[in-house]
């Protein structure tokens, strides 16, 4: 071995350049010396021994030679082309590696006795090109191989998010089973078999299997948790949260949105990398309170999708909490539903209580201007930068013939896939027109900003920018009051001296 290794150094250019300067064209010997000294420390590097004297040469020496010195094994047998007639070669193609997982899961949830939704992505040309198929197997803890029980079903696939994807789509399948399985809590796993189809390359007929969901014996307690009175009346449903964000901007979504959906509410914030420190001790008070959740899922990034795989947290997150609550809202942490005074709805909850006939509701926007600010005759311009964003960007872009997106809430238990506008993968009706009971004003891009929003202060209540007409809408800045002292009321003055 020690003979085999200065012979390997020199068939390698860079290690034998560096033995030349040290060497100075020296003696045999000392060439091999050095050499072994030089490919000693270079593995004593790579394992992070300490490094050696020449005293550890020996057992240095008796370490493997670095891998890179025998070539790798390739695996598939490389296809050389043929000369088949005269005039006639057959070209050959070699296929080396994958471009896109066939799945990535996030997560699977049961959704009663015998259902559940696997939610994953996958990649987007596989399903454009292909028909990848799932199968979807549940095993019993109880399993020998006397006792083979085969419990097989398709699966059947949701793809959510529209044709948005990117290099990776966004899978729900739900496998529903003919019958209840490991319904008595005995325990067992639910495996999903992915096939490609032929997509890809249809010399390969690729199929993995996805170990999606282990329930050890006794884990399932109770399925009557599928029938029961939700927890929450509301839960609030984030897309994920990235880039630099304005803690005071946040502060003032949460503390508006707990006052607004009450004491049976919960809030489940997703962080792609988001919630930076700032933000974080805003969320903080609110998550010692029980009002928040918050789920790294910064991993996801991993995975090009649309929109920081914005579609895939929020199928996880009705999946999750889909038995927990009456009404799921899906919007932004730059929008703020509002409800009309309590006198003429009777607040929230009997506006969402004359929904309840329907699974989901959209709701309109109301597009507000993210640079203008309105200076009226008892404020102070040097202090318009301490008032909340909601105070002062009050003017509304009126311009009409422009379709503006909505979003939506849903009674979850009936929905069985979602997206970021609506819904379109449930049971039962959706109503559009509840303009008059429920809206949301837009502040688009506001919360990823970390300077003062205000650009241009005004003092008229319509002006008109560029030809969009704007008239001044104050409703947002008569609710901050109750807000402010809502959250004093709730957190204490912690939050006093948050930054934009
Ligand atoms: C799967 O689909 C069926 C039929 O649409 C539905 O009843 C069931 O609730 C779904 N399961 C899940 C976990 O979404
Ligand atoms: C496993 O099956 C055997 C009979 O096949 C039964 O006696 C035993 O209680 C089962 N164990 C569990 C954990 O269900
Ligand atoms: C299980 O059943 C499915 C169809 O129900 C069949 O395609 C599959 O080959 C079976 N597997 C085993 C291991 O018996
Ligand atoms: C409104 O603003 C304009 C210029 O920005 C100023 O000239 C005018 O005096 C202001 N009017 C009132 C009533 O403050």
């Amino acid at each position: 071995m020690m003979k085999d290794e200065p012979i390997q150094i020199q068939n390698h250019k860079d290690k034998k350049m560096f033995i030349g300067v040290v060497c100075n064209g020296g003696a045999e010997l000392k060439l091999l010396v050095s050499a072994l000294l030089f490919l000693c420390s270079i593995i004593s590097l790579f394992q992070f021994f300490p490094s050696s004297s020449v005293g550890d040469l020996r057992d240095c020496a008796s370490f493997p030679p670095p891998s890179s010195t025998t070539p790798p094994l390739v695996k598939n047998k490389k296809l050389e082309d043929v000369v088949v007639d005269t005039g006639l070669i057959k070209r050959n193609f070699n296929g080396y590696g994958s471009a896109a997982y066939n799945f990535i899961l996030m997560s699977a949830y049961r959704g009663g006795g015998g259902t559940f939704a696997v939610i994953g992505l996958s990649s987007k040309p596989l399903h454009l090109f292909s028909k990848p198929t799932y199968v979807c197997q549940w095993v019993p803890y109880n399993a020998t191989n006397n006792n083979n029980e085969n419990i097989t079903v398709a699966g059947y696939k949701i793809l959510p998010d529209w044709g948005y994807g990117r290099v990776y789509t966004v899978v729900v399948v739900n496998c529903t089973f003919p019958f209840p399985v490991g319904e008595d809590g005995s325990g067992g796993r639910l495996l999903v078999h992915a096939s490609t189809s032929g997509g890809g390359d249809s010399n390969f007929y690729v199929s993995d299997t996805i170990d999606a969901l282990t329930e050890t014996p006794g884990s399932l307690t109770a399925l009557q948790f599928f029938e029961a009175p939700p927890a929450y009346e509301y839960l609030y449903c984030g897309s994920p949260l990235y880039g630099n964000l304005s803690p005071q901007r946040v502060r003032e979504w949460i503390a508006y949105h707990a006052n607004l959906f009450g004491e049976k509410s919960h809030f489940v914030i997703y962080d792609a990398g988001g919630v930076e420190a700032e933000v974080m001790e805003v969320l903080r008070p609110w998550i010692e309170k029980g009002y928040v959740t918050l789920q790294d899922v910064k991993e996801e990034e991993r995975f090009d999708g649309y929109y920081h795989n914005q579609f895939l947290i929020v199928n996880d997150c009705l999946h999750r909490y889909r038995f927990m609550t009456k009404w799921m809202f899906f919007f932004d942490v730059d929008e703020f539903i509002f409800v009309p005074k309590e006198e003429t709805t009777g607040g929230i909850k009997s506006v969402t209580d004359s929904f309840s006939e329907y699974t989901q509701f959209t709701i309109t926007q109301r597009t507000m201007s993210n640079k203008l600010c309105y200076l009226d005759d008892n404020d102070n311009p040097g202090k318009i930068y301490r008032k909340w964003g909601i105070e002062k960007m009050v003017y509304m872009d009126t311009k009409r013939g422009i379709r503006r997106d909505r979003k939506y809430a849903v009674q979850p238990r009936n929905v069985f896939a979602t997206g970021v506008h609506m819904s379109q993968n449930l049971k039962g009706k959706t109503i559009h027109k509840t303009d008059g009971k429920i809206t949301y004003y837009h502040y688009h891009g506001t919360i990823s900003e970390r300077r003062e929003p205000c650009r241009r202060l005004l003092n008229t209540t319509d002006v008109n920018i560029d030809g969009t007409p704007y008239v001044v809408d104050t409703t947002m800045r008569e609710a901050a009051g109750a807000v402010k002292r809502f959250e004093l009321r709730m957190i204490g003055p912690v939050l006093q001296k948050t930054h934009q």
